[in-house]
């Protein structure tokens, strides 16, 4: 019997693993936000386009998002390559470029 409760315990855990592994990306991705890139995005500092401020970004997501993509990866002006943060992969910074866009427009 106690065998049979270590198992269900075990497939448990394996299973809110698993069905947890879907969201902690976008989790991730939020967290990494408000301590990469909130800094300046969250107030428009030294001219960042805020977050949420539609009209802000409107002409930045009109030049299409591969080139969103190289800004923040490359760095732009006072926008420093990656928010200033190397340790990101290029995947990181384009998920995080999704999710300002998303938020601002
Ligand atoms: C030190 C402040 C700072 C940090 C940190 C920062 N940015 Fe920026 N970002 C800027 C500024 C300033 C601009 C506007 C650059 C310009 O003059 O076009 C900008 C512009 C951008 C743009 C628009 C680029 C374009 O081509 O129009 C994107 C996308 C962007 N940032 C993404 C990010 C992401 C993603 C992060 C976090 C990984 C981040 N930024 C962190 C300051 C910052």
């Amino acid at each position: 019997m106690k065998k049979l409760l270590a198992l269900a315990a075990m497939l448990a855990a394996i299973t809110s693993a698993t069905s947890a592994a879907a969201a902690p990306d976008a989790a991730k991705v939020e967290k990494t936000y408000s301590t990469t890139c909130l800094a300046c995005h969250g107030s428009g500092i030294m001219g960042a386009p805020k977050v949420g401020d539609k009209a802000g970004w409107k002409p930045r997501i009109a030049k299409g998002k591969p080139a969103l993509y190289l800004s923040a990866i490359n760095g732009v002006k006072m926008m420093p390559p990656r928010g200033g943060n190397p340790g990101l992969k290029d995947d990181e910074v384009k998920a995080l470029v999704d999710y300002m866009v998303a938020k601002s427009n």
